[in-house]
């Protein structure tokens, strides 16, 4: 796709974009996608775009001011050049899917397309805008803290073959009600500008689960503590069409020793074992204090670490 002396036109997405937007999209694909087996299911969630139907009710969704995403794009000639999408929270804006294809890059496509989006957080009326990179994606984070953002948390993804079965008791599985007073934890346990940003919901203790969650899926929660006191929280989820079980550690207590902690995830990796899972993700802030061990023992390397950045949607 070369790049030609035409004006470059700052739009929304249309539905006969798809093609040329999928060849530029898919090289945000990085290390954390292709590891987890979220290309497979965000190529998947792209097919699914093709569906007439399903832009008569985005359009009427965005007229009405309720459409859970956006998608910008920068053109030239009417071809997709750079793209970023937009995911509306309950506090926040979140950005995802930003790429520029390679032979238009350094002209500052990402970066007004990224500002369309922000133009959209701002009449949402969304406090804060957030989004995750590869730690090591050092391009990327230079135009995003160029743009405002500000490195937040970090977080480091363990991966690997499923681990054989040793379960270590320990955990509670949290339902229902219950989940208030594990969400209340959760967020008391978290740095403020993250919690203002990215409030834990029964629905997504941990914002990465907003990307990481297979569509339809529900999460299974447990904890140690109940129901004398919360002391460490964790979140599951099954991608069948990956044969992937991913577990989100949503907050521990200081002190808390790595074999205690195994309790907390071992449920969950017992659960991946028997469900057919090939392979185990465990997601843990960063610094991971003992978790280290835990995942050592589990055979899972650390594989990639992610930066959350956030900055205020004013300003
Ligand atoms: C990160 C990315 C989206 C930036 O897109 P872009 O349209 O090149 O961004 P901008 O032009 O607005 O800013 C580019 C910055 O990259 C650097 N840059 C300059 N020339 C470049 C080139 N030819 N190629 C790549 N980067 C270049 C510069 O730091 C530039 O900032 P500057 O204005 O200080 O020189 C793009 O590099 C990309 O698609 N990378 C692969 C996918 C990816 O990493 N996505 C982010 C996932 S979170």
């Amino acid at each position: 796709m070369a790049v030609s002396s035409h004006p470059i036109e700052y739009r929304e997405l249309r539905r006969s974009d798809l093609p040329v937007w999928e060849k530029v999209v898919l090289q945000a694909i990085g290390l954390l996608e292709r590891s987890t087996g979220l290309d497979k299911t965000t190529v998947a969630q792209f097919r699914t775009l093709g569906r007439p139907g399903l832009w008569a009710f985005l359009r009427l969704l965005r007229a009405l001011g309720v459409a859970p995403v956006r998608v910008f794009v920068a053109t030239d000639a009417g071809q997709v050049q750079s793209t970023a999408a937009v995911l509306f929270l309950p506090r926040s804006g979140y950005i995802a899917g930003v790429a520029t294809d390679a032979p238009a890059r350094g002209k500052g496509l990402a970066t007004h397309v990224i500002e369309s989006a922000h133009a959209a957080v701002r009449r949402r009326r969304k406090p804060w805008i957030a989004l995750d990179v590869e730690a090591d994606n050092e391009t990327a984070i230079r135009v995003y803290r160029r743009l405002g953002y500000r490195e937040t948390a970090e977080f480091a993804w363990f991966i690997g073959p499923t681990p054989g079965s040793s379960p270590v008791p320990g955990a509670t599985e949290v339902r229902g009600s219950s989940l208030k007073s594990v969400v209340e934890w959760v967020d008391r346990q978290r740095p403020a500008p993250l919690r203002d940003a990215l409030p834990a919901r029964p629905r997504t203790l941990v914002h990465l689960e907003t990307i990481a969650r297979p569509a339809g899926a529900k999460g299974r929660t447990w904890a140690l503590g109940p129901p004398t006191g919360i002391r460490a929280v964790a979140r599951a989820y099954y991608t069948p069409m990956t044969q992937t079980g991913m577990v989100f550690v949503a907050g521990w207590e200081a002190g808390l020793s790595s074999d205690t902690l195994r309790g907390l995830v071992s449920p969950a990796v017992e659960w991946f074992r028997e469900i057919g899972a090939t392979r185990s993700v465990l997601v843990v802030p960063d610094p991971t204090g003992p978790w280290d061990d835990v995942a050592s023992s589990l055979g899972l390397p650390r594989t990639v670490s992610t930066t959350l950045m956030i900055r205020a949607t004013a300003g």
